[in-house]
């Protein structure tokens, strides 16, 4: 039977080919995307809004029927790369949207599959955050961005703690400067973007967690 990776976030850019990296190292990969409409062919599509409660649970639902387990999470989903906002003059609805997918969305989609993972004998969960919510390099700008990733890695550090007992490894990646819509098609090809994503949900069971990472190398919080 071959790992099952969920994938969060799928239609396009880095999640889109995450997915397909995943399939060509033999993962049986769920896309889950949140309009099946508009979604690539050739994946195994799920529906998947992670910034709604019932829809995450009809995911989940959906893999545990399909698939009985789930081997690797990937919370890749994310919105709002505000750089024309700043936090002392930030429009708040703007940046709760930004918590509501990029934060709670990861968090309400791990603990709906985490009985699924906990059925895995490797689990792992990659959060895809951004160096942008590095605490230690974090200026001005970006705000909604910025603290939703810096949330993000928050969560990394207290899901890994609290979940290594089960064996289920936690961690925060940044894909780097990537040419998708969301790095406005400049920086690095999508395959690397996606690769350091890989890394992070392809880690042998002696590997990291609770850490924050590029290309496989630390980043500081
Ligand atoms: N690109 C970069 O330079 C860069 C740098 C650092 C970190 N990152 C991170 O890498 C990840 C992927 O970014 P990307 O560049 O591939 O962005 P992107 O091209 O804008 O794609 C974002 C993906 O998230 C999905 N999404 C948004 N809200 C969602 C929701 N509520 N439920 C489910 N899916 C939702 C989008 O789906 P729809 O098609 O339905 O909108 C799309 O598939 C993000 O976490 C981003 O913060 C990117």
């Amino acid at each position: 039977m071959r790992d099952v990776a969920v994938v969060a976030g799928a239609s396009r850019g880095i999640g889109r080919e995450v997915c397909r990296q995943l399939s060509d190292l033999g993962y049986a990969v769920v896309a889950g995307v949140r309009d099946l409409a508009k979604a690539p062919p050739g994946l195994d599509l799920c529906a998947l809004d992670v910034a709604s409660d019932e829809s995450v649970a009809a995911a989940a639902a959906w893999v545990a029927e399909r698939h009985g387990r789930c081997d690797v999470l990937v919370n890749n989903a994310a919105i709002l790369y505000d750089t024309w906002a700043r936090a002392s003059s930030a429009d708040v609805a703007e940046v709760r949207a930004a918590l509501e997918t990029n934060l709670f969305g990861a968090w309400r989609t791990t603990l709906a599959f985490l009985d699924l993972l906990r059925r895995s004998p490797r689990p792992r969960i990659v959060n895809v955050s951004s160096e942008g919510g590095s605490l230690t390099s974090m200026r001005g700008g970006t705000p909604a961005y910025r603290v939703s990733k810096a949330g993000l890695n928050a969560l990394t550090r207290m899901l890994a703690a609290e979940l290594r007992p089960d064996g289920i490894l936690v961690n925060s990646v940044c894909p780097g400067w990537t040419a998708t819509d969301m790095g406005e098609h400049g920086g690095r090809p999508v395959q690397a973007g996606a690769a350091s994503v890989v890394w992070a949900a392809t880690l042998p069971d002696d590997g990291p967690t609770g850490g924050f990472f590029r290309d496989g190398r630390p980043l500081p919080w």
